[in-house]
């Protein structure tokens, strides 16, 4: 007779129980070939265990979900010229791509401090640079906003930076994260703050606002040709959901096509953000303490991503050369190449300007 259970051999004597069981969960599962949602883009999210959808999503021109590739690198060294033992700071660390640059470049002896507003993804990027070996003493990560600069050099005892970097608006995390809501591409609560355990969410702003001050704020911070029409439209309205208000802003504006509804709908997104976020005023603080925070000869480069942001840099650095501050400011905007542009299609808006403090000065 074959009995096959006689095959077994006895447990060991110090063999342990087996685990309890645990539930199998099931991945999420999308409909056709490409995931659309967040939580189904898991195999993006884990570039060591997949790393050819990685490289995939990489040749398309597009950025893989949770991650942020950083813009105009060699054109950011270029101005900063970080060397061994400066100390530089990277006021938006973000996922942390140019301080990693930066930080290969300030060894032995230099010192980097990465600063965010964002404190989701903050403790996160500061792991991963970690993990890459860059210890305390090289690199601190901060929790703060760039408009405090001063005092958060003196909280560590600097006296200014010898390199800053400003990488102004938001991460790609930030955007392809639906909870955080600050895409008309996903359906998410309508918040779009970097911090979201400060200041109120566009919803509430949106509800509040009056039709002038809306119409006002769409023209300030996003140029919307169609200002006045939509702080009519949509000024006062509750709108709980991201996918509520670019409904709203369709229906105002019916005879728009589907690519000028889009870009129609990305300007309120964005003059909305930069309220919530006060990004201009923090962005003018941050300019007019500047010189004070650059060592003698210090460098600094800031990547814009729309004209009031690029604007606001270029009159600070042309006014901070008239006044002495600054011994050079760049000649000329700086574009991505359009190799990087076809790479990276998030790339396509960026300009760069960067000023060099006088030497000598403090
Ligand atoms: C474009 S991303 C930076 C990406 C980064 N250079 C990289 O290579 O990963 C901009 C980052 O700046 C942060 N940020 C925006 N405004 C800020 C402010 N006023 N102070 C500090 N961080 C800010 C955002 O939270 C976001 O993480």
């Amino acid at each position: 007779m074959n009995d096959e259970t006689s095959a077994v051999p006895p447990p060991a004597p110090d063999a342990q129980p087996p685990p309890a069981a645990v539930p199998h969960r099931r991945r999420p599962h999308y409909r056709g070939d490409h995931p659309r949602r967040f939580t189904e883009k898991y195999k993006e999210r884990a570039p060591e265990r997949y790393a050819e959808t990685v490289a995939k999503v990489l040749a398309s021109g597009k950025t893989p979900a949770g991650t942020h590739r950083p813009i105009m690198v060699a054109e950011v060294l270029a101005a900063l010229a970080p060397q061994p033992g400066e100390v530089a700071v990277d006021c938006t660390l973000g996922y942390g791509g140019h301080a990693r640059e930066l930080l290969a470049r300030l060894q032995p002896g230099g010192r980097l401090l990465g600063l965010d507003v964002d404190p989701i993804e903050l403790p996160k990027t500061e792991a991963r640079l970690r993990a890459l070996g860059f210890g305390p003493a090289l690199f601190t990560a901060q929790h703060s906003n760039f408009a405090g600069l001063p005092r958060v050099l003196a909280g560590f005892g600097l006296a200014g930076a010898d390199c800053i970097l400003a990488d102004l608006g938001v991460s790609s995390m930030q955007l392809d994260d639906p909870a955080r809501g600050f895409t008309a591409k996903f359906t998410g609560p309508l918040d779009l703050r970097m911090n979201p355990q400060r200041g109120q969410p566009a919803s509430a702003l949106l509800a509040k606002i009056k039709s002038g001050d809306f119409a006002v704020l769409l023209a300030e911070n996003a140029d919307e040709p169609h200002a006045d029409l939509l702080g009519e439209a949509l000024a006062g309205r509750v709108l709980a959901a991201t996918t509520d208000l670019a409904r709203a802003v369709r229906k105002a504006l019916p005879r728009l096509n589907r690519e000028d509804g889009e870009l129609t709908v990305r300007r309120v997104f964005q003059a909305l953000r930069i309220a919530v976020n006060d990004e201009f005023s923090a962005l003018d603080t941050f300019l007019r303490v500047l010189p004070s925070c650059l060592n003698p000869g210090g460098r600094v480069a800031v990547l814009t991503f729309h004209s009031g942001e690029d604007r606001r840099v270029k009159k600070a650095f042309v006014n901070g050369l008239r006044a002495g501050d600054y011994a050079a400011i760049t000649p000329d905007i700086i574009r991505p190449s359009p190799d990087e542009r076809v790479a990276n299609s998030r790339s396509a808006p960026a300009k760069l300007r960067w000023a060099q403090k006088i030497p000598g000065a403090r």
